[in-house]
């Protein structure tokens, strides 16, 4: 079973994005994607669908994403708006009422999509409502495996200018994760990084932008010298079997492919 995981799209109807063009960016992941992995069951994308979070801005998003083969998982980010968001993309049957958390089944993986949004925030909380609907989950799935998927990383990833506006509640969300051993991976985009390890012992990735990405932590950088790293976007095929689970990451464009020359 494959699904396909893209995160921090930006997209704006107009316009650019930090010099990026979110519209060509997206064209070129919904091609790759089409010519390459259309047997993909969904396509899970963990918040920052829009940079501004606006109807107009979800209705043309949505002309983009119709051309994928595959059903749209959608997460909310930061810049994302619930009520917005709810208004055009559909969301799976079962979600939690006023938000955008919802469990998806692919045969025996269950997928989890956390709603970590505070409204005007930009770091995330999951308040107690959503803890105590992720943890009903878990227990109604029985041991069946799980993934974990959400926008605000719920650990400190050794980034310091982007580490403050993590998940501030994240240590009560892995203590909860960890008493799950079924709980095989957790996936979070926000930091616009590619980073992988372990925490309490659950396996996390997180997600380069299809936008634009974030400069490592060295050389040392702050926001009034931030610029975009000169890096090419990325998205993430995750194939789950006997075996267990892989993540590959895809380059489905160059730099200069909606990038500041372009
Ligand atoms: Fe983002």
């Amino acid at each position: 079973m494959k699904l396909i995981w893209m995160s921090d799209l930006h997209f704006e109807a107009e316009g650019l994005v930090l010099g990026h063009d979110p519209r060509k960016r997206l064209q070129a992941a919904v091609d790759f994607v089409a010519e390459h992995h259309a047997e993909a069951a969904a396509c899970l994308i963990t918040g920052d669908l829009v940079e501004t979070g606006t109807v107009n801005n979800y209705n043309a998003l949505q002309e983009f994403l119709n051309e994928l083969p595959m059903p749209v998982l959608p997460l909310t980010g930061n810049h994302d708006d619930r009520t917005a968001l709810r208004e055009v993309l559909p969301l799976p049957e079962g979600a939690m009422a006023g938000f955008v958390q919802y469990r998806a089944d692919f045969g025996d993986l269950a997928v989890l999509c956390l709603d970590t949004l505070v409204p005007g925030e930009g770091a995330g909380v999951l308040c107690p409502d959503r803890m105590g609907w992720l943890q009903a989950e878990l227990e109604a799935l029985g041991g069946r495996p799980a993934i974990a998927a959400m926008h605000h990383p719920p650990m400190k990833l050794g980034l310091p200018m982007l580490d403050p506006d993590n998940l501030q509640n994240g240590e009560d969300l892995l203590e909860l994760l960890a008493g799950y051993p079924n709980v095989l991976h957790l996936l979070a985009g926000h930091v616009h990084r590619p980073c992988s390890g372990t925490v309490r012992g659950i396996p996390f990735t997180t997600a380069k932008s299809v936008l634009y990405q974030a400069p490592p932590p060295r050389p040392a950088w702050d926001w009034d010298s931030f610029q975009p790293a000169a890096e090419a976007p990325a998205l993430t095929v995750l194939e789950y079997g006997r075996n267990g689970l892989t993540l590959q990451q895809c380059q489905f464009c160059d730099y200069a492919r909606g990038g500041p020359a372009a």
